[in-house]
């Protein structure tokens, strides 16, 4: 009888399960700070468009997600056909890996990037090559000098998670100029709506214009979908028909492509949401600096809080304190940063409550 049982490949074992941000508290309210999500939620008009699908749950969905990126094509000026959607944007970021990265390549991200990539990389066979960051950003001299003749796919977050620091176009652009023309550079612009700055792009053009860029990004965060995983990437016809021919055949339900496009419609909501998150997030950053803490300067809608190595008032301590108000952020060890809390910007209340737990926080464990 054979002692052997089934293997995954060498890499499976090597990863770290993803911890998704949680809302444990034993508080009767719980603000929940840990995932990113949108304090304004969805767009009413994507709500209703989501539950007018509700007596079609017996049908498949149409499986090439025409109507969701005929949309997306009309909001942004994009050519539809070079649109692919996937069951939220790590699908894609997981697809991409495994289409592009056979075991002994390497893909490179950067010291503080989106943990998904590690993972996608590490399934896929292909060794994960990180680059270290200056100050919380990711470098491009720091990335290009990584690269070998193994290297075949580089991931950018811009804007980062955890950190919420962004690279300026001209250097996403330098970037782009210095890897051979076999590397795909993947750009993750999941955080890129909240973003209105003239040194920054989601990198949209360099995807129409490449042939070795494709950009993702996703209805999880401004839109205020993640519960329905609906992303999206647009990039050369070659990486899009590579993604459309390893996807799961009907990969985005008929609900989430009936939502996503009406959320697309709703201009004022997403206003709303932008005005909203750039006045709270610079209100907590400049509170939670004024107590004494470092904040890492973000342009998303989260922000990375630092606190001291000192016994009692690290980042543990502050979770715990937090959590027993109700007020769950998320721990981002995993990240190399053992120290650190990442906040989402949350609702007037919730921000408000949170500064005022964190000053009672400081104030009782400083001594
Ligand atoms: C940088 C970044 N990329 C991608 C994602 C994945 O988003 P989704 O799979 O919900 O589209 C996230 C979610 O946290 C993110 O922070």
């Amino acid at each position: 009888m054979s002692t052997s049982v089934p293997q995954p490949r060498s890499g499976v074992h090597k990863i770290s399960v993803y911890v998704p941000g949680d809302d444990r508290s034993s508080a009767s309210r719980v603000f929940k700070l840990s995932s990113n999500e949108t304090p304004l939620g969805p767009s009413p008009m994507a709500v209703e468009a989501y539950r007018a699908n509700a007596d079609k749950l017996h049908v498949y969905p149409e499986g090439s997600a025409r109507i969701l990126r005929d949309a997306i094509a009309a909001t942004y000026g994009l050519n539809p056909q070079r649109i692919v959607c996937g069951n939220g944007s790590d699908e894609l970021l997981t697809l991409l890996a495994q289409n592009y990265l056979s075991p002994g390549d390497e893909a490179i991200y950067s010291q503080y990037g989106f943990l998904v990539y590690k993972i996608a990389i590490l399934a896929s066979g292909g060794t994960p090559v990180v680059a270290p960051e200056t100050e919380e950003t990711a470098s491009v001299d720091a990335i290009l000098s990584r690269v070998t003749a193994r290297t075949k796919i580089v991931y950018l977050a811009n804007p980062n998670n955890p950190t919420g620091t962004h690279l300026p176009y001209d250097e996403v652009k330098r970037l782009h100029a210095g890897l051979p023309g076999n590397v795909l550079l993947v750009l993750d612009a999941a955080y890129a709506e909240y973003v209105r700055r003239n040194d920054y792009s989601s990198g949209v053009d360099l995807a129409g214009a490449a042939d070795n860029v494709i950009m993702t990004r996703t209805f999880s965060k401004i839109f205020g979908l993640a519960n329905l995983r609906i992303g999206w990437a647009y990039g050369p016809a070659a990486i899009i028909d590579a993604l459309n021919r390893t996807r799961g055949p009907f990969n985005v339900s008929g609900p989430a492509l009936a939502a996503g496009v009406a959320a697309l419609k709703d201009r004022v909501h997403l206003e709303l949401s932008v005005a909203h998150n750039s006045v709270w997030l610079k209100w907590l950053s400049d509170e939670v600096s004024a107590l004494g803490l470092r904040v890492t300067p973000s342009i998303g809608n989260f922000l990375l809080v630092h606190f001291s190595d000192e016994k009692g008032k690290g980042a543990a301590e502050a979770d715990a304190f937090l959590r027993e108000r109700g007020l769950v952020l998320r721990r981002v060890a995993g990240y190399g940063l053992p120290n650190a809390l990442r906040m989402t910007v949350g609702t007037e209340e919730a921000n408000r409550l949170f500064t005022a737990a964190l000053a009672e926080f400081v104030a009782g464990s400083a001594s």
